[in-house]
C-alpha cells in the first residue's frame, strides 16, 4: 500500500494506481477505523477499482462546543486496517496541506442540509462539503464510498456533486452494525458498559416504528412510540423524524423513499442512527 502524506506523493501515487486503467475509488475517513470503513473499502475493492482511502480528521465539520482532540486517533493501527482490508494508497495530508492559511473558498449546501445535523451542528456540512470538494479535488477519484450511517452527509455529498457538476459518482453502501443492532461508529468506544448495553434501544426504536408505518398506523403515533421508547432507556432524544430520503425533507404520512433519522444523546456520547421506512 502506498501511502502519501504530501500532495506530491499523492500525485505520483494517484498516476501509478492510474497507470492499471482500473476505475479510482476514494474512501473518504476520519480514522479510527472499524468494521463500517473495512465495509467501505471492501465494496470499493469488489467493483475493481484501485482504492484510495483518506484519513484526516477535518477541524472546519467540528463545532466550537465539539471537541475535536478528544476524537480517537491511531494512524498505525488504522494502516494496518488499510492494508488488509486491500486498499491500494492511503492518503494522510496534514491540516495545513488541506487547509493552506491563504484559502478563501468554503462550501455551503442548503437543501438537504438546512435540518437535523445541519440545526445540531451548525457549519458542521460546510466543513464536510468543503473538506469532500478538496478530496475530490486532489485524488480525482471515478467513485467515493459513504456509509449510509451518515445517511444526511450521503446525501448532502451527493447533492454537491450533482450541483458542482463533480465528474465522480457516490455511492452509498449500507450501515454495518453490531449483532445487537447498535450501528458502529468510532464514538461508540466511550460508551460505558450500561450505555453500550442501552444504546441499541435506538435502532429498536427505529426499526419498531418502521413495522408501525408498515400497517399504516399515523406517523405521529409511530414516532411517539419510538421517541417513548428510546427515552426509557436514558437517551435524551434531540431529534427523531420521517424524512424524504434525498430531500431530508419531514413527511406527514409514508411515501417512498423514506428515512427514519434519529439523533440521541447518551451520558456524554452523541449517538445518530436511520432506517429506510
Ligand atoms: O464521515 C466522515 O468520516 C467524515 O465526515 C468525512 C466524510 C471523512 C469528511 O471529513
Amino acid at each position: 500500500m502506498l501511502i502519501a502524506r504530501t500532495l506530491a506523493e499523492l500525485r505520483a501515487g494517484c498516476t501509478e494506481l492510474r497507470a492499471t486503467r482500473s476505475a479510482l475509488a476514494l474512501v473518504p475517513t476520519m480514522g479510527a477505523l472499524h468494521n463500517g470503513h473495512r465495509a467501505l473499502v471492501r465494496a470499493a475493492a469488489e467493483s475493481g477499482a484501485t482504492v484510495a482511502t483518506s484519513i484526516f480528521v477535518n477541524p472546519l465539520q467540528f463545532g466550537a462546543s465539539e471537541d475535536l482532540s478528544r476524537y480517537p486517533r491511531d494512524e498505525a493501527a488504522d494502516l494496518a486496517t488499510l492494508r488488509a482490508a486491500g486498499c491500494h494508497l492511503a492518503w494522510l495530508p496534514d491540516v495545513t496541506a488541506m487547509y493552506p492559511p491563504d484559502d478563501v473558498t468554503t462550501i455551503d449546501v442548503a437543501g438537504p442540509a438546512a435540518m437535523w445535523e445541519g440545526t445540531a451542528r451548525p457549519g458542521h456540512f460546510r466543513g464536510v462539503a468543503t473538506v469532500c470538494a478538496k478530496l475530490f479535488g486532489q485524488v480525482r477519484p471515478d467513485r467515493a464510498y459513504f456509509g449510509e450511517k451518515d445517511w444526511q452527509q450521503l446525501q448532502v455529498v451527493t447533492r454537491m456533486v450533482a450541483d458542482l457538476h463533480l465528474p465522480l459518482e457516490i455511492v452509498g453502501v449500507p450501515t454495518v452494525r453490531e449483532s445487537d443492532g447498535l450501528a458502529l461508529s468510532s464514538r461508540n468506544r466511550f460508551l460505558d458498559s450500561d450505555q453500550r448495553r442501552l444504546a441499541p434501544r435506538l435502532y429498536m426504536a427505529l426499526m419498531t416504528a418502521v413495522e408501525t408505518l408498515a400497517k399504516g398506523e399515523p406517523v405521529d403515533d409511530a414516532l411517539s412510540a419510538a421517541r417513548q421508547t428510546i427515552e426509557a432507556g436514558g437517551l435524551a432524544v434531540e431529534y427523531l423524524a420521517l424524512v424524504d430520503g434525498p430531500t431530508l425533507q419531514p413527511l406527514q404520512t409514508l411515501h417512498r423513499p423514506a428515512r427514519l433519522v434519529v439523533a440521541a444523546q447518551l451520558g456524554s456520547v452523541r449517538l445518530i442512527d436511520n432506517v429506510a421506512a
